[in-house]
């Protein structure tokens, strides 16, 4: 082990991490936003989920961190599948209403079933349903890995919803301050 290697890891004073901190600073780190639905014979809950990868493109592969207590395992278990809808800009109120542990909270949410019978949120900027094939234990939640089996962009062209900081808002990708990777990008606008 080189010598910076070491000093990188010889720590024994370190100081506990304080799981409100490790939350304020992985904030920084910004994502978007999806809402995982589940549920199997036509039934359907949700709730809203940042920790969502791309795993694999062949097989293709996908990932998010459910907590422990979350109320979807059982029916996670049951179905044996998960859509992950990605939410518009303009979709931040659903973003809390699915964080909000509701019962019955796709009542007035347009949605319908996925070709394996899968809830999906119909106005989503873009969803994947997968099949789930992997749930690793990790602390106090855990991994669930699923293949995916059918694609969809009922969105197609809307801002993406963000969540940095603690905060939600829409990516204002209008005036060229982003563009989409493999486009070039908009001159500058100078005012
Ligand atoms: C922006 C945002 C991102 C969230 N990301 C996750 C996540 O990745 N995993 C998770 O288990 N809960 C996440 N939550 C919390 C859940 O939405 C939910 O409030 C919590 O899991 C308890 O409710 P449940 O029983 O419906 O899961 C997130 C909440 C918000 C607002």
């Amino acid at each position: 082990m080189s010598a910076a290697a070491r000093s990188l890891t010889r720590t024994p004073e370190r100081q506990p991490i304080e799981p409100l901190s490790l939350r304020r600073v992985c904030g920084l780190f910004t994502t978007g936003v999806t809402v995982i639905s589940t549920g199997p014979s036509g039934r359907a809950e949700g709730t809203t989920v940042n920790s969502f990868t791309s795993v694999s493109l062949d097989p293709p592969l996908v990932l998010f961190c459910l907590h422990q207590q979350s109320r979807l395992h059982g029916l996670l278990q049951e179905s044996g599948g998960f859509t992950v809808n990605f939410l518009s800009g303009r979709q931040q109120p659903l973003a809390r209403h699915f964080a909000g542990k509701r019962p019955d909270a796709f009542a007035d949410v347009p949605h319908h079933f996925t070709a394996d019978g899968l809830p999906a949120l119909s106005e989503a900027l873009a969803y994947i349903a997968c099949t789930t094939v992997d749930v690793h234990a990790a602390g106090d939640h855990d991994i669930v890995v699923g293949e995916v089996v059918e694609l969809a962009l009922p969105g197609h062209g809307e801002d993406p919803l963000i969540f940095f900081d603690g905060s939600l808002g829409p990516l204002q990708t209008a005036a060229g301050r982003f563009s989409r990777a493999g486009e070039p990008a908009a001159p500058a606008r100078v005012s």
